[in-house]
């Protein structure tokens, strides 16, 4: 499916530490190749935590159910980081938990080898993947998975990108919330203008220079844009004396 996405003139690296996933993939490839007319595509024996690839490599890295298997995934994602380009971005479907994962099932290898014992919770996740540098952390589809004692797994799609070179923008936070907080820190009001980096959300009017918002169609509205007006100030008597 990515090799069809990125097309002939785009590059697929396929990433496992196993020979038999690698066979496997080389084996799917031949008929994937021959289907698309073209190869573009390229597996590599490695481990995530020492990804195979040079730097700012990649547009995307996709995952789909790994990382939780990963026994150091803070070098993980600094490796993903590393092989994206700026502004390139990560999309992974993976396992997660709200609460803790009881240490039973965190040392249970069946249970590892299911994609629970490793999975992470899903804010420490979100925390994790800031921490390692990524901005604009979205969550983007979240299923329920399983129920294993007390603990409820879900399967979780998130997006994070790496920052390009800082570029910011003048918005307004919209709502529907009293505010927001910024990867940096800053708290941001309900109808403040404020910089924002990132990427462009629909809940952040941003506006250009003459305050005309840039990134929604506005349609209609009562008023329009106007000439400007000087405005007129009245003349002010002064009274001498009563
Ligand atoms: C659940 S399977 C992945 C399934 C595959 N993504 C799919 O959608 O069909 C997990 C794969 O991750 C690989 N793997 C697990 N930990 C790894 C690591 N630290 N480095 C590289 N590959 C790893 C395993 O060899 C295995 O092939």
């Amino acid at each position: 499916m990515a090799a069809a996405t990125v097309g002939p003139e785009g590059r697929v690296f396929g990433i496992d530490m196993t020979d038999d996933m690698l066979a496997l993939a080389n084996t799917a490839k031949k008929k994937v190749t021959a289907k698309l007319g073209f190869d573009n595509l390229e597996f590599r024996k490695g481990f995530l935590e020492e990804i195979p690839l040079e730097d700012n490599i990649a547009d995307v890295v996709i995952s789909n159910c790994v990382i939780n298997l990963s026994p150091d995934k803070r070098a993980t994602y600094h490796e993903i980081i590393r092989v994206l380009k700026p502004g390139g971005r990560l999309v992974v479907s993976d396992v997660v938990s709200d609460g803790p994962v009881e240490v039973a099932i965190k040392n249970d290898e069946q249970f590892r080898g299911e994609c629970l014992g490793g999975a992470l919770q899903q804010l420490h996740l979100v925390n994790m993947l800031k921490n390692c540098g990524f901005t604009a952390v979205r969550l983007l589809k979240r299923f329920p998975y399983r129920r294993v004692s007390h603990t409820d797994f879900f399967s979780l799609t998130y997006e994070a990108i790496k920052p390009a070179a800082k570029e910011t923008k003048t918005g307004i936070y919209r709502g529907p919330f009293a505010g927001i907080i910024l990867d940096d820190g800053r708290v941001i009001l309900k109808g403040q203008t404020a910089e924002f980096s990132g990427p462009d959300d629909a809940s952040i009017f941003l506006v250009d220079a003459d305050g005309k918002v840039a990134n929604i169609d506005m349609g209609q509205s009562c008023c329009g844009i106007k000439p400007e007006t000087t405005a007129i100030m009245p003349m002010m008597g002064i009274k001498k004396g009563r």
